[in-house]
């Protein structure tokens, strides 16, 4: 079983498990419609309590194999966002992510995206991750594709903050590609 204090280093980040300590900061950085729009499942108003409930059921989760969420800190600005791996309905690994307005562009999701990838092949031993963005979002895509992602399709996925559905670019990763690529 791999603890609940597990921390992730990268050259200028740490990816580490949520604490309620941090709901506050969470509920200010996802409290932005420029974040809520561009991912499915953040309700934009954001409610009061939300983000304090959300990290409430880590621990569940991970313990159940289900989600591995982390929170990216740096260490000039602490915790700048989150990224985790989901189990899906149809059983694949996801992976997602966002990063608080202030510090985009500042190259902070494509090295979590990158620790988080290493971390899904070589400790948790997950053969194939999946990603989505939407159409509209080709930032998101961009850290992807950096990382070895390849567009394999596309859906719709309903956006809780929007109330609709939109086009939805589907990625993949394999251990074996990931292998091969570094
Ligand atoms: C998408 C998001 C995670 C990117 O985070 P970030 O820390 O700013 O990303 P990075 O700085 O690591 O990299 C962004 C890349 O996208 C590129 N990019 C930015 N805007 C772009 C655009 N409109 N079109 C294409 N590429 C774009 C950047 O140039 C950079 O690529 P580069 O390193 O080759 O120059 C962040 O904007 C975010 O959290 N958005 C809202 C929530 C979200 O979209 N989550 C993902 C849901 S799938």
């Amino acid at each position: 079983m791999i603890a609940e204090t597990l921390s992730l280093a990268g050259e200028n980040i740490r990816l580490r498990p949520f604490t309620l300590e941090d709901a506050p900061r969470v509920q200010e950085l996802i409290s932005n419609w420029n974040v809520a729009s561009m991912v499915a499942r953040i309700p934009h108003p954001y409610p009061e309590g939300g983000a304090e409930e959300w990290i409430a059921g880590h621990n569940e989760r991970r313990a159940a194999g289900d989600s591995w969420p982390f929170a990216i800190e740096t260490k000039k600005a602490g915790l700048v966002g989150t990224i985790g791996l989901g189990t899906t309905e149809s059983g694949s690994m996801e992976i997602g992510y966002w990063i608080g307005e202030p510090y985009w562009g500042k190259g902070i999701a494509s090295e979590a995206a990158r620790v988080l990838v290493e971390f899904a092949f070589d400790i948790l031993g997950v053969e194939r991750l999946t990603a989505g963005h939407f159409g509209s979002n080709p930032a998101s895509g961009r850290v992807l594709k950096k990382i070895g992602f390849e567009e394999v399709g596309n859906d719709k996925r309903f956006c809780l903050a929007r109330d609709e559905e939109l086009d939805c670019i589907v990625l993949e990763l394999t251990a074996q590609q990931h292998r091969e690529s570094t």
